[in-house]
């Protein structure tokens, strides 16, 4: 992971559904900061799911500097498509019509072109020169789309450009293609849950991206439960049957508890223990189908992560993996 926070241009940090996605590019664009880079953090669905991690209400398509060598931004298709239009020099066929009419036209002419815009936005971004008044930044982190999009995603301006075989449109495409096939400049990450159908969704999600010829990186499993026991669970089945020593240990620590109570709490200790064990038999599944791709955990925040501090705790543990 270190290897990829220090060297990576572009990290795209993709997963199932509510796996983490944008909690973990968080989390990576704060430790590549850590590490001296000059970091964007992107989000493209709209979400407004990065804002509060970093304690925003909401983020737009203006860089915000939201931490210590963090901008974030929140990719606006107008301004894309403006953007866009300008740069191919269209900007007087934009001022003459009404964005919601251009953009409507363009979408219906072109299906796949608001993701062109999209990602044509992040590679802008990833390979920024330093010009003055702009910030370039050494490392782009992409919230992408869930796994089950985000090759037709990341391939948009590919499908788009296949109708235009010179040109502008045929010129961008190769740049964000080349950006994107090189794994000396772009990592794949997949968030993970230790979970069965997230397990198998990332293995698939694994090959569809290698298939399509995406540098994939590694593999983050995210909300792993911790195991305080380690060896010492064995003496909780016992327990379970018979509390007895806990209550004596209770009463001399002057401690109001109950058999039952006591009988509840081993009960529960026992339950997160199997849960402990359920989650090793997944991860241990997981990694042998990446045959070899990193696989780096990630803790499970007892009162979930939804700011900053969680997002620096969980930047710590992706250094420290
Ligand atoms: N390590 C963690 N510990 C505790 N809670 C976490 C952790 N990681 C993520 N969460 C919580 O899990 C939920 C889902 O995380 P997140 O929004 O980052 O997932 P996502 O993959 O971006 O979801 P979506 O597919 O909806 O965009 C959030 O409520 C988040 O706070
Ligand atoms: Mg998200």
């Amino acid at each position: 992971m270190l290897e990829v926070l220090e060297q990576a241009r572009l990290l795209v940090v993709t997963g199932k559904g509510g796996t983490g996605k944008t909690t973990v590019a968080a989390g990576l664009a704060v430790a590549a900061a850590g590490r001296g880079r000059r970091v964007l953090v992107a989000e493209v669905e709209g979400r407004q799911g990065l804002a509060g991690l970093f304690g925003r209400a909401a983020l737009d398509h203006r860089e915000a500097r939201v931490a210590e060598g963090v901008h974030a931004l929140a990719v606006d298709p107008d301004e894309s498509l403006r953007e866009y239009l300008a740069r191919y020099g269209f900007a007087p066929l934009a001022r003459l019509l009404s964005w919601a009419h251009l953009n409507r036209f363009i979408t219906a002419a072109a299906p796949g072109l608001g993701d062109v815009l999209l990602v044509g936005k992040v590679w802008e971004a990833a390979t920024r020169e330093e010009r003055p008044g702009s910030g370039a930044y050494d490392l782009v982190v992409l919230d992408a789309p869930p796994t089950g999009r985000v090759v037709p995603f990341l391939r948009a301006p590919e499908t788009v450009a296949e109708l235009a075989r010179v040109g502008p449109i045929r010129n961008q495409a190769d740049r964000v293609r080349d950006l994107l096939d090189d794994p000396g400049r772009t990592a794949v990450v997949l968030t993970c849950l230790p979970e069965e159908l997230p397990v198998t969704e990332t293995l698939e999600g694994v090959a569809a991206l290698r298939e399509a010829g995406l540098p994939v990186a590694g593999v983050v499993a995210n909300q792993v439960t911790g195991d305080q026991l380690g060896g010492r669970a064995g003496r909780l089945a016992g327990l379970a049957r018979d509390p007895g020593p806990l209550a004596g240990a209770a009463a001399a620590a002057g401690a109001e508890l109950d058999r039952a109570a006591l009988g509840t709490l081993v009960g529960e200790a026992r339950d997160r223990q199997r849960q402990v064990t359920r989650e090793r038999r997944l991860l241990k599944e997981l990694r042998a189908g990446l045959d070899g791709l990193p696989l780096v955990e990630l803790p499970s925040l007892a009162d979930g992560a939804g700011g900053p501090d969680e997002v620096r705790a969980l930047a710590g543990h992706l250094v420290a993996a």
